[in-house]
């Protein structure tokens, strides 16, 4: 699939997303981040506001789900339409049946894991999955410093992929700006979150183009 830029919604102006997703029509996904108190202390918007987002973009939407009990909520996103659901490692009861359900509904199946979640135990899943989305800071919030210390996760997650043949992308989120992206990038990461980086510039269009650009430069993937 190659690199691909999922803008972070969560950097925009959540009472005009309609134009806020606009100004972001060069983009691969929108990403969409679910928070509910629980999980991550921050509340964001949920399967109503996911739906109606929906309706107004042709874009993929990629749906970071940071709740607690996935296994009852993420098929629900699925089944209106998100393109990809990712749900925490850390969070799910039974991550192969949730996987299973999500992909059952038609969408993307993604596994989150926290920064000092390990990523080794996920090798044996990898068929079951279509996404590892390696978090660059803690979840939560927008606007983070980006985590150095997960770089070596990237690297190791890129290898289990490599030596699995399959075509599961590797996402990373978190403090992904035009100063981090290429150590991603280099360390095997092909989708980018970015939040603030995209939404804070003036031109969110050209953020995104830019960050492609740095990302397809700086990576090692044909
Ligand atoms: C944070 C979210 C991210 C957030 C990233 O927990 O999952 O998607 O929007 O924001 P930036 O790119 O500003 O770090
Ligand atoms: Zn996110």
């Amino acid at each position: 699939m190659g690199i691909q830029i999922a803008p972070s919604i969560l950097s925009a102006d959540f009472a005009n997303l309609e134009s806020e997703i606009n100004r972001i029509g060069n983009a691969d996904l929108v990403h969409v981040d679910v928070m509910d108190y629980h999980f991550v202390p921050n509340l964001t918007l949920g399967l109503p506001v996911v739906e109606a987002i929906l309706n107004r973009t042709e874009l993929p939407v990629d749906c970071h789900l940071m709740i607690d009990d996935p296994d009852r909520w993420a098929p629900g996103y699925a089944e209106v339409g998100a393109a990809s659901v990712t749900f925490h490692a850390e969070a799910a009861a039974a991550p192969i049946r949730l996987a299973r359900e999500i992909r059952r509904q038609g969408a993307r199946a993604g596994v989150g894991l926290k920064p000092a979640t390990p990523v080794e135990p996920f090798e044996d899943l990898l068929t079951e999955i279509d996404m590892l989305l390696v978090m660059t800071v803690e979840p939560g919030f927008g606007g983070q410093e980006f985590l150095d210390v997960c770089l070596p996760k990237i690297r190791r997650a890129r290898e289990m992929v490599s030596r699995s043949g399959l075509d599961v992308w590797i996402q990373i989120d978190g403090g992904v700006s035009k100063e981090t992206i290429e150590r991603c990038a280099d360390a095997g990461a092909d989708v980018f979150v970015a939040g603030s980086a995209v939404y804070g510039a003036d031109d969110a269009a050209a953020a995104v183009e830019d960050l492609r650009t740095l990302a397809a430069d700086a990576s090692n993937l044909s």
